[in-house]
């Protein structure tokens, strides 16, 4: 579970090195001090077995949990300092006091998804965060409380911290068409947002979402395993262009499916049977290159092969498949070559290596 911090977050900075800090009403010689002081805090409560107890407690050690949490912001469990935010950040309600209001939200929210941010993560029904933010800026004030308890990668927790800082595109789109639809002008400035999640994984991603770090430090150690991943993979994307000496980074390969012909049996590669290289669709009909009997894609039937996956340590059945082509890329030139006798070894060569220390090599038939 995730809780906002202070407004300034989206200018991604770890208090680290700033000395004292505030947090829950505690002062902190610096955040590590803050970091330890909660992770103690968090220790304890693993050891209560009615916390334990709560319906969805993930399955791991307490040092795994206290390894992944940065408490009181974020912990790989129930979050025990949740009252405490709310006792910090809110208000008692009194309904005398309330003069909220605010009207439907009546047009559609749509928004692009080529954000760098929403690309940084493949978590399966993430929702760009530009589109949040105006269901947010429509809804809430600065400051108010944003509670998202199904936060998947947190992108509730990016939108409200973005409200503080959009950029001056965005900016002035949304001013123009809240203008145009007779709404008042959007009020900029960051929510506080609590996220929460069944999952794991989506806490984890929340957090490195909306907790600072250090700029410098990350994008050095990124780099740094690029090239370290580089130097021990990068001959798994290199392909012999047909010069037969350049070599090209691959961008892609493209696997053909592998059918049975119904009336021989004999083996049918849908790329070279029936693609028509010019309008690169499968064709309507064409004919078997064994017993010339007349096909379409509807009569084949498919094969399948089984292979021993080293992952799952047991045999499991799959489609059939052959990869046919490659595109590459050579001085930022695209390119298409059909595959070769390298590439397929290359890839037998990938086939063989074991994922880890268990596993067995994957083997075919
Ligand atoms: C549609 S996704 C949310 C995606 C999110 N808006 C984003 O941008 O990434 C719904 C999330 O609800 C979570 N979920 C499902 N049941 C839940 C429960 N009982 N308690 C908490 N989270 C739950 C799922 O793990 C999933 O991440």
């Amino acid at each position: 579970m995730i809780q906002g911090q202070q407004p300034e977050l989206f200018k991604f900075k770890t208090n680290e090195s700033q000395g004292a800090v505030e947090c829950l009403g505690l002062t902190f010689g610096n955040d590590t001090a803050r970091r330890a002081y909660f992770t103690e805090k968090l220790r304890e409560k693993l050891q209560d077995p009615l916390f334990r107890h709560v319906e969805g407690f993930p399955l791991g050690s307490d040092e795994d949990i206290l390894a992944l949490s940065d408490p009181p912001y974020y912990t790989a469990c129930p979050n025990p300092f949740f009252a405490e935010f709310i006792k910090n950040h809110a208000q008692t309600y009194v309904s005398e006091n309330d003069d909220y209001h605010s009207t439907p939200m009546t047009f559609d929210l749509s928004f692009g998804k080529t954000d760098p941010l929403y690309g940084a993560n493949s978590y399966a029904t993430k929702v760009p965060h530009q589109a949040i933010m105006q269901a947010i800026l429509h809804y809430t004030r600065p400051g108010d409380v944003v509670l998202d308890g199904f936060a998947g990668s947190g992108m509730v927790g990016v939108a409200a911290q973005a409200c503080a800082h959009p950029s001056a595109a965005f900016k002035q789109t949304i001013e123009e068409e809240w203008n145009a639809a007779g709404m008042p002008a959007p009020q900029w400035g960051a929510r506080r947002a609590i996220l929460n999640d069944l999952s794991p994984i989506a806490g984890f991603l929340s957090a490195n979402y909306n907790l600072p770090f250090e700029v410098e430090a990350f994008a050095a150690e990124a780099q740094r395993i690029l090239e370290e991943t580089k130097l021990e993979l990068g001959w798994m994307y290199e392909t012999l262009h047909t010069d037969g000496q350049t070599k090209g980074q691959m961008t892609y390969t493209v696997w053909s499916e592998l059918f049975s012909c119904p009336d021989c049996g004999g083996e049918i590669d849908l790329f070279n049977q029936a693609l028509d290289p010019k309008s690169k669709r499968i064709r309507d009909e064409f004919v078997c290159p064994h017993c010339r009997a007349e096909l379409n894609r509807r009569r084949l039937n498919r094969s399948y092969e089984t292979c021993f996956d080293p992952v799952l340590a047991k045999p499991i059945q799959r489609l059939k498949r052959r990869p046919v082509l490659i595109n590459y890329v050579i001085d930022r030139s695209r390119l298409e070559k059909l595959i070769d006798e390298d590439d397929l070894a290359t890839l037998h060569r990938i086939e063989t290596l074991s994922p880890g220390p268990r596993s067995r090599h994957t083997k075919c038939r």
